[in-house]
C-alpha cells in the first residue's frame, strides 16, 4: 500500500518547497529535509541529533531556550509564518533571512515540534531593492516638489508685481482722466467766460463811453449837473464790472481751494440787518423786505465776511429775480449748533428743467436772459457753504416765487 512506503514519505519529505526539520522536546533536531540544506549548507545527516541552535545566531539562542522550555507547557502552532524579520545562520556564517511556521505534534506521550522553513533572502534583497526605489523616488518626488514650491513662489511673486502694474497703470489712468476732464472742463469754462465776458463788459463799456461823450460835450456847453449825473453812472458801471471781476477772482481762489476760513464772534441778526440797509438802494420800485428773526441777541462764530457774501448774493437775487411791488421775506433763526437763514421771494422762479444745474458754474435759466447776470454767485455760496460744512437747498415754481434756505455751523457750540 502506498501509505506503507517509506521511500514515497521520504520523497514527499524531500520535496517540499519549506525546509522542514521536527526536534524534540529538548531542541534536538530528529528530521531534516534535503531542502534544508539549501538554506543553511548543512546536509540533513549532518544535522541530525544536532541541538537546533546551531542554525540560530548567537544573540537569540537564548531566548529560544526560553521559548522551547516554555512552548510544551502551552504548545501552539504558528501556521502563518511570522511577520517579523527573522533568521537563522548558514553553516558558512551568513545570516539567512527565513519565515518559520511550527506545528506542534504527540507520540506516543513525547512532543515533537516539525518546523517549516522558508529563504525569503532573493525576496529580501527585491524588497530592498523595491525599498530602494521607493526611497529613491520619494526623494525625487521632494526636490520636484521643492522645485515647485519655488516656482508657486515665483509666480506668486510675479502675480504680485503684475497686479502691482496693473494698478499703477489703472491709477495713471485714473489722474490723466481726471487731468483730460479737468481741462475739457477749463476749457469750456474758457469759452463760457470769453462769450460771458465779451456780452457783460459790452454794456457798462459802451455806457461808459456813453457818459465820457456826454461829458465832453455837456463840458463844452458848461452844464455842470449833467455832467455829475454821468460821472456818477460811470461810478456805478465801474462798480459793477469790478464786481463782477471780483467774483471772479472769489471763483478762482475757491476752485484752488486756497481760501482760508477767518472765525469770530458775531451778532447774525446785526448782520443782516445792515445787509438789507445796504441793499435798500437796489431794491425795485415799492419793493419791501420782512425781516423776521427768532434769537436776535444770540452770537456766533463762524466767517463773518464769507456769511455776508452769501446772505448778499441771495438777497441780490430775490431783488434782481422778483418784481417790483412785491415782498422779500428774509428769516433767520440759531438753532442748536447751526445758523438757518432763508431768503424767501414771489418774483420769476426758476423753470423745473432748469433747476438741477442752478449751482453749476455761469448757469444761467432761460427766463433770467433778459435780466444782468454772470451765473457765477449761487457757484460761488455753494463753495462757500461746503467749505464751512453747511448746506443749501431751493424750492422755486416759475411765476410764483423761490426760497433759499442754507445752514452753517455756529463753531461755538462744539
Ligand atoms: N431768486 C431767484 N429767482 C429766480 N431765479 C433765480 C433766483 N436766484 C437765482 N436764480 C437763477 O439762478 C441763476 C444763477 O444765479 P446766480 O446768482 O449764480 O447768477 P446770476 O444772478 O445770473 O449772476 P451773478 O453772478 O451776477 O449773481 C440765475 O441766472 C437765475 O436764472
Ligand atoms: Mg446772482
Amino acid at each position: 500500500m502506498l501509505t506503507n512506503n517509506q521511500e514515497f514519505y521520504k520523497i514527499c519529505f524531500d520535496n517540499s518547497r519549506e525546509g522542514i526539520i521536527v526536534i524534540d522536546e529538548f531542541g534536538k533536531i530528529l528530521l531534516a529535509n534535503s531542502r534544508v540544506e539549501k538554506i543553511f549548507g548543512y546536509k540533513p545527516e549532518e544535522l541530525i541529533n544536532e541541538s537546533v541552535s546551531i542554525l540560530l545566531p548567537k544573540s537569540i539562542k537564548q531566548k529560544h531556550e526560553q521559548f522551547l522550555a516554555g512552548y510544551y507547557d502551552k504548545p501552539f502552532n504558528r501556521n502563518d509564518f511570522d511577520k517579523r524579520d527573522l533568521y537563522g545562520i548558514h553553516k558558512n556564517g551568513q545570516k539567512v533571512e527565513v519565515l518559520i511556521g511550527l506545528n506542534y505534534f504527540q507520540l506516543d506521550e513525547k512532543n515533537y515540534v516539525k518546523a517549516f522553513i522558508s529563504d525569503i533572502s532573493d525576496y529580501k534583497k527585491k524588497e530592498q531593492v523595491i525599498r530602494n526605489k521607493n526611497y529613491q523616488l520619494e526623494q525625487e518626488l521632494k526636490i520636484k516638489n521643492k522645485e515647485l514650491k519655488a516656482k508657486n513662489k515665483q509666480l506668486r511673486e510675479a502675480n504680485i508685481v503684475l497686479l502691482e502694474e496693473i494698478n499703477n497703470k489703472i491709477a495713471a489712468e485714473k489722474k490723466a482722466k481726471i487731468a483730460l476732464e479737468k481741462e475739457i472742463e477749463l476749457n469750456n469754462l474758457k469759452t463760457k467766460f470769453i462769450s460771458l465776458a465779451s456780452h457783460e463788459f459790452r454794456t457798462p463799456l459802451s455806457g461808459i463811453l456813453t457818459s465820457v461823450t456826454l461829458i465832453d460835450k455837456h463840458q463844452k456847453n458848461n452844464t455842470i449837473e449833467k455832467i455829475e449825473k454821468h460821472v456818477n453812472q460811470i461810478k456805478t458801471m465801474v462798480n459793477h464790472l469790478n464786481n463782477i471781476l471780483y467774483d471772479f477772482l472769489a471763483l478762482e481762489q475757491l476752485s484752488n481751494s486756497n481760501i482760508t476760513y477767518r472765525y469770530k464772534t458775531f451778532n447774525p441778526f446785526e448782520l443782516i440787518n445792515k445787509i438789507i440797509e445796504e441793499t435798500k438802494s437796489i431794491l425795485k420800485k415799492n419793493q419791501q423786505i420782512n425781516y423776521s428773526s427768532h434769537n436776535s441777541n444770540k452770537e456766533i462764530i463762524n466767517d463773518y465776511t464769507i456769511i455776508s457774501i452769501i446772505i448778499t448774493n441771495l438777497l441780490y437775487n430775490a431783488i434782481k429775480y422778483s418784481h417790483e411791488d412785491s415782498i422779500i421775506e428774509i428769516d433767520s433763526k440759531i438753532k442748536e449748533d447751526k445758523l438757518i437763514v432763508s431768503i424767501k421771494d414771489y418774483g420769476i422762479g426758476i423753470p423745473k428743467e432748469d433747476q438741477k444745474h442752478i449751482f453749476e458754474r455761469f448757469f444761467r435759466a432761460k427766463n433770467a436772459m433778459e435780466i444782468q447776470g454772470t451765473g457765477i454767485g449761487l457757484n460761488i455760496i455753494k463753495g462757500h457753504i461746503d467749505g464751512l460744512g453747511g448746506s443749501i437747498s431751493f424750492k422755486s415754481k416759475e411765476n410764483v416765487g423761490t426760497e433759499f434756505s442754507f445752514e452753517v455751523p455756529n463753531f461755538s457750540i462744539k
